[in-house]
């Protein structure tokens, strides 16, 4: 069932399940309550006039892949003369730069009223129009956090040879605004996951091809810049925390609600156009979300509660007298029955010992000394603090 979201005008919300079944019907503008926040379902309409109907305050990232106005013209042919399916359509046309910048500027607004105090938006696009977009987000007030270049593996070669290949889109992070200070980013984990790496802001995906690329009838694509999921996966990953809300005002295949319903995320997506609409119901109800555990966020160091080297020795995981020594087994010191160590130097915390030794002015004693684990092999004592911890402090 999908679950709607009021949010009071004092700003406090509640969660209530609404009667829809497991493929809701897109709503209509008209049905949105301007208190309340129907999530997991797909608004069908115009963005600013949906956008205007939800609450203040109540997402937590938007994601918005706008039209870009690519205006091309004239037909474009491959050099055996067929056809290239460029973006022709309607919804990407606009009269002027001007009157792409008026449109822009209206949905970001809306997008700044509706973000929570942290919360933050993505939007994509090409040098058609993104530093547009990049000017308009910060007269606005947002507050930029990165551009990212998403790299093509396998992008559209220039037909004509008169410009580079194109291999490239950029995307921009930003906060509401600058004073945005606890926006999700999920550093830890995200650099756990990249082989200890701290995660880069130039990330390589192939464009949306396959079986995962959604086909109509004729087997023509369905629409013509469906986003891989992929780049969503990551986005959601890195910014938002599972049972978050994400709103995208440019749905078009669904591509944000597939991967948020997969990531247990809750999704609103906005969308005019009624095939596409279509298309993005029947892709999100295919999708089966993951089980919590699989997505909820692992503890982080900050998050970890405090043990105190005491309760080692309380819950007789070390007895008193034993011996703790660092890695080389260079220093050693004896652990006392109060939890404190005693070395040759002086009597105090792992943490200070630890430093007098090695003649440093700190030191992590969790790390820094080991015990005997059996077999003449050494581990740290963080070991034991990790088990304290897993049982539940
Ligand atoms: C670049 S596409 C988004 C594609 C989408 N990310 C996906 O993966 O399928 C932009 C979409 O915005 C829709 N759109 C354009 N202007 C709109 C408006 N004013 N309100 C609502 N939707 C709009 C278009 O119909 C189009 O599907």
């Amino acid at each position: 069932m999908a679950s709607v979201r009021s949010v009071s005008k004092s700003g406090s919300s509640r969660t209530q399940s609404a009667s829809t079944g497991k493929n809701p019907k897109p709503l209509k503008v008209a049905d949105l309550a301007a208190d309340s926040l129907s999530v997991d379902q797909i608004i069908q309409g115009d963005c600013l006039a949906a956008m205007a109907r939800l609450p203040a305050a109540s997402v937590d990232l938007i994601f918005a892949d706008p039209p870009y106005n690519l205006q091309l013209t004239g037909e474009l042919t491959r050099p055996d003369q067929s056809r290239v399916d460029g973006v022709t359509d309607h919804w990407d046309q606009f009269a002027s730069f001007e009157a792409y910048d008026k449109f822009t500027r209206a949905w970001l607004n809306e997008a700044r009223r509706i973000l929570k105090p942290d919360g933050a938006i993505w939007v994509i696009g090409s040098y058609h129009n993104i530093f547009r977009v990049g000017s308009a987000l910060q007269d606005l007030g947002f507050w930029i956090l990165n551009d990212v270049i998403w790299h093509k593996t396998n992008p559209m070669p220039n037909f004509r040879g008169r410009r580079l290949t194109n291999a490239h889109e950029t995307l921009i992070w930003a906060t509401r605004s600058a004073e945005a200070k606890s926006y999700t980013f999920n550093y830890e984990s995200l650099k756990a996951a990249n082989e200890d790496v701290q995660l880069r802001s130039d990330w390589t995906f192939p464009i949306c091809a396959g079986a995962e690329r959604v086909k109509d009838d004729s087997g023509s694509k369905a629409h013509p810049t469906q986003k891989p999921e992929a780049l969503l996966h990551r986005i959601l990953i890195a910014t938002t925390k599972a049972g978050d809300v994400v709103l995208d005002p440019f749905f078009g295949t669904g591509t944000t609600g597939v991967v948020a319903k997969r990531l247990g995320r809750h999704f609103i997506g906005i969308e005019r156009e009624s095939d596409y609409v279509a298309v993005a119901r029947a892709r999100i109800a295919d999708v089966v979300p993951l089980d919590e555990e699989l997505v909820a966020p692992p503890q982080t160091k900050r998050d970890a509660p405090r043990v105190p080297f005491a309760t080692v020795v309380e819950r007789r995981m070390l007895e008193p007298g034993a011996i703790l020594c660092d890695p080389s087994r260079r220093h050693r010191a004896k652990v006392r029955a109060d939890g404190t160590i005693v070395s040759a130097e002086a009597t105090g915390s792992i943490h200070r010992i630890g430093a007098i030794v090695q003649g440093l002015p700190a030191c992590n004693g969790w790390t820094f000394w080991h015990f005997e684990a059996g077999g003449g092999r050494l581990a740290p004592i963080d070991l034991l603090r990790q088990k304290i911890r897993a049982e539940g402090v």
